[in-house]
This record gives structure tokens, sequence and C-alpha cells, in this order.
């Protein structure tokens, strides 16, 4: 698959810019990169073309039984000027992941890096520079072939979408409402919960409706089966600060593993903040905010980057943290973490990959 050629064809007239604040995930770039899989022939055709409808038959796998994983990554305008991106190769690492859940067929790690670098090339000017802004990035694929048998499907797309985006939460920056959900749950063990796939956001839908009306920004999962250990909330990982030491949820197969997750686990074990993945309670956070050692609590994601807990709510009470205000850690860590993205400071890790 690496070697074949992108077939480029480009529009003629250029789309209009959004103008003013950039929300997250409304307007889309002038192309996207398309490659078709067929049992026999395997992925090929890789081109990219205007951004445009696709045409899928009714019955395509994916309508009727979801078979379908994505991906969520960033492209930055860096201080400079050049354009970066933050460990592509992880994202496509963890498509294959999702693949192999889904029953998808790989795809090649590298060459979906090259063809995403030459997308954005060609994408350049639309990556936003206002603070906070960047251009997200939506790999994915689709099962397409036309079959109501639940099979894994002998067809597909993989395409990949560019939106430039400001905050996720329409609190920007400012600590967000989470309300730890009790009826419903998102994934059980040995379920698709670590897969990157439709179906586990479809399912955290109507939580998330329900809460909402009343002012909170997400839900936060616990485990399907007890409803007692702390999971994840619907598009961030949480990261708890107790008496000192940072506390995430162990991976545990139902959790989704991360790369914001990750970025924050190695940043704190270089700052030699004590931290800890390990399985952790509802109640013991309960119990932490009640003897007032509960210092912190934050989520870590691609569209979310770091985005801090201002209020938990569980079983009809509200535990307030840090004041409703962000913490120090976790703003030293969005510090961090922005800082590498848009290459205002050094990058100790080797995170970035340069487009030029
Ligand atoms: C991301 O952070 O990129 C995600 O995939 C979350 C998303 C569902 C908005």
């Amino acid at each position: 698959m690496s070697k074949q050629e992108i077939n480029v064809q480009l529009r003629k007239t250029l789309k209009e810019k959004p103008t003013g604040e950039l929300q997250f995930g409304h307007s889309f770039t002038d192309h996207m990169f398309i490659m078709d899989y067929e049992g026999e022939k395997g992925w090929h055709d890789p081109r990219i073309v205007p951004y445009q409808p696709i045409t899928l038959d009714p019955a395509s796998i994916v309508f009727h039984y979801g078979q379908t994983v994505f991906e969520g990554l960033k492209a930055y305008v860096a201080k400079d000027g050049s354009v970066q991106l933050f460990r592509p190769e992880k994202n496509f690492a963890r498509l294959n992941h999702s693949n192999d859940r889904m029953v998808i067929p790989h795809i090649d790690e590298v060459f979906a890096l090259e063809a995403l670098k030459k997308l954005i090339e060609i994408e350049k000017d639309w990556v936003p520079t206002d603070e906070g802004t960047s251009l997200y990035i939506r790999p994915f694929i689709v099962a397409t072939e036309a079959y109501l048998g639940v099979n894994p499907s002998n067809e597909y797309k993989f395409m990949i979408i560019l939106s430039p985006v400001g905050a996720y939460y329409k609190e920007g920056m400012n600590p967000v409402k989470i309300a730890v959900e009790n009826n419903y749950v998102r994934a059980v063990k040995g379920g698709t919960g670590e897969a990157k796939t439709a179906g586990n956001y479809a399912s955290s839908l109507m939580a998330q409706e329900i809460v909402s009306k009343d002012g909170f920004a997400q839900v936060l999962w616990l485990d399907g089966v007890e409803k007692k250990y702390i999971e994840e909330v619907g598009s961030m990982n949480v990261f708890f600060k107790i008496n000192g030491e940072v506390i995430t949820p162990a991976l545990n197969g139902s959790i989704l593993p991360g790369i914001t997750r990750d970025s924050v686990l190695e940043m704190l074990h270089h700052w030699e903040v004590p931290v800890t993945e390990r399985r952790i309670s509802m109640a013991e956070i309960a119990e932490a905010h009640e003897n007032g050692t509960l210092e912190e609590v934050f989520g870590t994601g691609t569209a979310a980057v770091i985005s801090p807990v201002g209020q938990l709510t569980w079983e009809g009470k509200d535990y307030i943290v840090n004041n409703g205000e962000t913490g120090p850690i976790a703003k030293k860590l969005f510090d961090t973490l922005t800082g590498i993205q848009y290459g205002r400071i050094e990058d100790p890790f080797n995170w970035i990959v340069k487009i030029d």
C-alpha cells in the first residue's frame, strides 16, 4: 500500500473560510482524502478530491450494524508559521487497534500519515491562527458493502476530513460541570469500549441529553457492572488529584486509551509528580471531597485538551472542586501541552511532527 500514488484533484473555486469565533466541528475544508477497500484488491485508489457528499448504497453495512471506526487529532500553526501535528502515529496505530475490534482490515499506518501530510499541505491556509484554535483531523473508516446479513463487510472506505475548530466546550477553558451517571452505562468488559467506534458514542447520547438540560457539559461514566468505579467522560479521560497524588482509572478494556491521557502521564512522570493508574471508585472521590483532600479534577482529550472540572454531581449531591476554579496542575499541564503543540516551548518528548 505504501507504494501507491495519491491522485490529487483540486477544486476550481475555493470555499469561503468561516469568520468570527470558531466552534467545534461545523465547517470543513476544501478537500478530503479517500481510498477504497475490496476483498481481493485490498486498499486501493488513494485520492485527494474536493470535499463533497459521498454516495453509498442504502444497504451499506455501516448504516445497519455500525461497522465503523474513527480518530481525532489536530494540526497547529506554530510560532514560526509552520504547521505541525501532535503524535499522529499514535492515532493511526489506535485506528488499527479499533479496526481489530471491529473486524475491519488494517490500514498502512505509514502511508496514512503520508496521505494526511499531503492533504494538510494542500489545506495549509485552513489551519486557523487565533489563540486556542486548530485544524481538527477526522480519519474514519466505514463498511460499504451492500448486504443485510450480520457479517463483516468486504468493502470499506477510509476517509480523512478536516475542520477548523475552537474550544470543544462552550465554557472554553473554564471549568465544566459533570454529572456522574447512575442509570446508563457506556461500555462493559469484553465490549467495544476501548475501540473508537460510533456505537460507543451513540450509546452515550441519551444520558448526555438528559443531563444537558440541567447545564451539565457531559456525564462521567461508571463501570458497567457495579456502577461503582470511574471509567471516563463522554469525550475525555479523567484525572483526580487527591492529597498530592494524581490518579486516573487504569485502562481495563472498556476505557478509551487516550493519546492526551498518555501524554499527561508522561509529563507528570517527567515532573516527578506522584501519579497512579488504578481502579478508583466514586465513593472514594466523595470521601476525599468530604475530608478536604480532593484538590483537582480534570479531563484530557484531543478535542477537550485539558478541561478542568469545577463540579461533579452524584446521587443528587454537588461536589464543588477547587472552588470551581482551574487548579495548578491542570493549568501547568494545559500550558505545557499547548505550548508544545503550538511550538511555543521546546518538545522534550519528541511528540511533534512537522508538515514541511
Ligand atoms: C477527540 O477528542 O478527538 C474525540 O474523538 C472526542 C470526540 C468524540 C469529539
